[in-house]
């Protein structure tokens, strides 16, 4: 969520209206909970400010019973995941973006102190080598390394896909980073996986994307060495917000699976809360911004490219963007009146856009949106600014604001 103040409307019962609005004001004002557990781990876009996850969990789980379970059907980068957790609460994450799981998985990995340490070791082991190997290749004059070959990938598409967006030196070194952890993976596939976000959490530092969510080519000058050091230092930064959070217990299930199919991996009532930031219209396209990732790490990313929802390139595409925007938000509503328990409560982070040429009010659509089984318990929009001169013109009637939503299951 952006961090620039804005004017905050409520409405709702005072005790709960109040904590949304805390909420909402919150990453304005707190910057520790960010860097704290392994929130500062790996970049998503959108992420949940996890001091508004905080205060959130605090408030949706007031009263519920101990070992009580939260669902994030679009769990991202596992922000709310790694809050429930460290508040105690079990915790249920789906997403269709492989790379979300991946990174979901590694933040909240409290696997025993022994793999941890493992984790450690082997990561320092890796960067040692990959060190060592690119001094000797230049003493030899030998530099032109392997490259990687995924399995069930055309090695010369993934070069010609790959080749413009590093430095030669940098992509010979990450691609031997990137063999020694398939050599861990092969027989443990756990831990080839928590290396593999490591090494994700660093690629588009030492590349030449610009970002996660802009995708122009910058120059950067990324020194010999720099991507086996920044991997070090993330497999320390993961390991050292691993040490906190693991007190809180083992680590939450993470499903690879689009959020309307929540039932297959959540049984019917079993929620206590919901806390969760759906897409919002028109604004991001999560398969492109990790498209380097999946083609570097290899990661297969068909059902994300063709269900994701609310894509800025579907709304891009005409107006049918918005109708399937309109009919998934309400199979995601049926989706979480399935999954929660009488009573049970569901807070939606979610912010108005500028989609397709028009303004979509994201409060109006979650009204729209919802089944008889639920309501809406409170509400707090703070208004956000206006970027661009086509969104100054069509928010001209109403302000564009983000929402938290706070619906109970009757
Ligand atoms: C606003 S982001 C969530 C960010 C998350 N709260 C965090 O802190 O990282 C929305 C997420 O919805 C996911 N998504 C889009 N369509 C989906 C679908 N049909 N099913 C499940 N997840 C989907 C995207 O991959 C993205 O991770």
């Amino acid at each position: 969520m952006p961090r620039a103040p804005g004017r905050i409307f409520a409405d709702g019962p005072r005790e709960l209206a109040e904590p949304l609005v805390a909420a909402l004001r919150a990453p304005a004002i707190d910057h520790e909970v960010a860097e704290s557990l392994t929130h500062p781990f790996h970049s998503y876009p959108a992420r949940l400010h996890p001091t508004t996850a905080r205060l959130l969990i605090d408030l949706i789980s007031t009263g519920v019973t101990e070992n009580a379970l939260l669902v994030d059907p679009f769990c991202g980068s596992g922000t709310s995941l790694v809050e429930a957790r460290a508040a105690g609460m079990r915790a249920v994450g789906t997403d269709l973006n492989p790379l979300a799981v991946l990174v979901a998985r590694a933040k909240t990995w409290t696997a025993p102190q022994r793999r941890r340490k493992e984790l450690r070791d082997v990561g320092h082991e890796i960067s040692g080598k990959a060190l060592a190997a690119g001094k000797a290749a230049r003493r030899s004059g030998a530099e032109p390394g392997a490259m990687r070959k995924p399995a069930g990938f055309d090695p010369n598409a993934r070069n010609r896909r790959l080749s413009a967006w590093f430095a030669p030196h940098v992509r010979r070194e990450l691609e031997l980073i990137a063999m020694m952890v398939d050599e861990v993976r092969e027989a443990d596939l756990e831990l080839g996986d928590i290396l593999t976000a490591c090494l994700s959490a660093i690629l588009y530092k030492v590349s030449s994307r610009t970002s996660d969510t802009d995708g122009t080519w910058v120059a950067r000058n990324v020194p010999r060495g720099a991507a086996a050091r920044n991997f070090a230092a993330r497999v320390e930064l993961l390991y050292a917000g691993l040490e906190d959070l693991a007190p809180a217990g083992g680590p939450p299930d993470v499903f690879e699976i689009d959020a309307r199919r929540l039932h297959e991996v959540v049984p019917d009532g079993s929620a206590d809360a919901i806390l969760t930031s759906p897409p919002y219209a028109g604004t991001y396209d999560y398969a492109e911004h990790q498209r380097l990732r999946f083609d570097f790490l290899g990661l297969r990313h068909r059902e994300l490219d063709e269900g994701e929802i609310g894509s800025r390139r579907s709304f891009m595409a005409g107006p049918q963007g918005e109708r399937s925007w309109r009919t998934a938000l309400a199979d995601f509503m049926q989706s979480i009146a399935r999954a929660l328990h009488s009573g049970g409560i569901a807070a939606i982070v979610i912010g108005d856009s500028y989609a397709g040429g028009r303004p979509m009010y994201a409060l109006d659509d979650v009204r729209g949106a919802l089944t008889d089984e639920l309501y809406i318990d409170a509400w707090a929009s703070q208004q956000r600014p206006m970027l661009g001169a086509g969104e100054r013109r069509s928010f001209q009637e109403r302000a564009k604001a983000e929402h938290i939503i706070l619906l109970r299951r009757r």
